[in-house]
């Protein structure tokens, strides 16, 4: 009886063991790809960052360049260049292409589309460039980090705020972002989520890419096919604030919700004080996230393979006391 007391005891503490080596090993970061091509390299007294933007039509893509200029400033040892693909992909391929080329230590793309980038994301990679994505992503994993908010929660989250504003039910309008892009899938599937199982019905839907003339266009076909509009979802406050002024000239603003994302503090947040929009759901840029990360990359630290950051709504309600959290 004691050998069978001992087996059991000796079997429970190996079980144990087993099971802590199997939970420490999930506990650990990802193999670092960033670390790999960073920390074979000599520590250097400055470092040159490449930034690829997709382009810098946008009042919030100017806001992400102030930032990771106004984080990197602060540190003596760090030279970012600026390019701005004026949204196009190819051109944006060749930024990528060149950085290396031109040897920089590290790279941040906030990339227009994700299948096409893709590739020279990883080409970087391969050559011991380590990479920063931040806002919309690249396919698979072969990039050192990704920063941005959740798009998918963010959407969720808007389209629970309309179901509730609408008491269950309405006739609503869907602006969609670039539907190549991951903000823009995101921004759909987690409001789609939302929704269903409502009475809230998307009567009409249209992909603005971005773009506040596209997204005043779409609405002024929907205004024109759909007699009674309750709510218009935008997937950022230009689209918002274009379909706006579609329906403003058509007399209609009165009718609707309009509903964006992004806030900015000078664009849709001003708009939500104005009265011209009912919510905005805030989109950060991490322009000085990215900055922190590549300031650890750089110096050989372990970085997470993806950054979540928050986001707030500010509607009629919060937008007063700055906003309220989503959960
Ligand atoms: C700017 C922008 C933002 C949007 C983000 C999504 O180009 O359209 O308005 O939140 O890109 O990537």
């Amino acid at each position: 009886m004691p050998h069978f007391k001992n087996l059991v005891s000796s079997f429970l503490l190996s079980s144990v063991i087993a099971a802590s080596i199997i939970l420490s090993g999930c506990g650990k970061p990802e193999p670092e790809a960033a670390l790999k091509g960073a920390s074979e390299k000599k520590p250097k007294s400055s470092y040159t960052i490449g930034m690829s933007q997709c382009n810098l039509g946008e009042p919030w893509r100017v806001e992400m360049n102030a930032q990771i200029k106004a984080a990197a400033d602060k540190h003596t040892n760090l030279q970012v260049t600026f390019k701005d693909a004026q949204n196009d992909t190819l051109k944006q391929r060749s930024h990528i292409e060149e950085f290396v080329s031109a040897g920089v230590d590290l790279i941040i793309i906030s990339p227009k589309e994700a299948q096409p980038l893709t590739e020279p994301v990883a080409k970087a990679m391969e050559a011991g460039i380590p990479v920063i994505v931040l806002d919309r992503s690249v396919l698979g994993d072969k990039y050192s980090c990704f920063i941005g908010a959740d798009n998918k929660k963010i959407g969720h989250a808007a389209g629970e705020w309309i179901v509730k504003k609408l008491g269950g039910k309405g006739k609503l309008v869907e602006l969609k972002g670039l539907m190549t892009s991951t903000p823009g899938q995101d921004r759909d599937s987690g409001f789609r989520e939302a929704i269903a199982g409502t009475g809230v019905e998307v009567v009409f839907d249209a992909d603005m890419k971005w773009l506040e003339p596209n997204a005043r266009q779409e609405m002024e076909s929907a205004l024109a096919r759909v007699n009674k509009i309750d709510c218009v979802y935008a997937h950022n406050d230009p689209g918002a604030h274009g379909a706006y002024l579609a329906a403003k000239a058509a007399g209609r603003e009165r009718e609707m919700l309009f509903v964006g994302v992004d806030a900015l503090p000078q664009e849709g947040v001003g708009y939500v004080q104005q009265g011209i929009i009912d919510a905005t759901f805030q989109y950060p840029t991490g322009g000085a996230e990215a900055i922190d990360t590549a300031l650890k990359i750089l110096n050989g630290e372990a970085v997470p393979r993806k950054i979540t950051l928050g986001s707030r709504v500010f509607d009629k309600e919060t937008v007063a006391q700055g906003g309220r959290e989503l959960n």
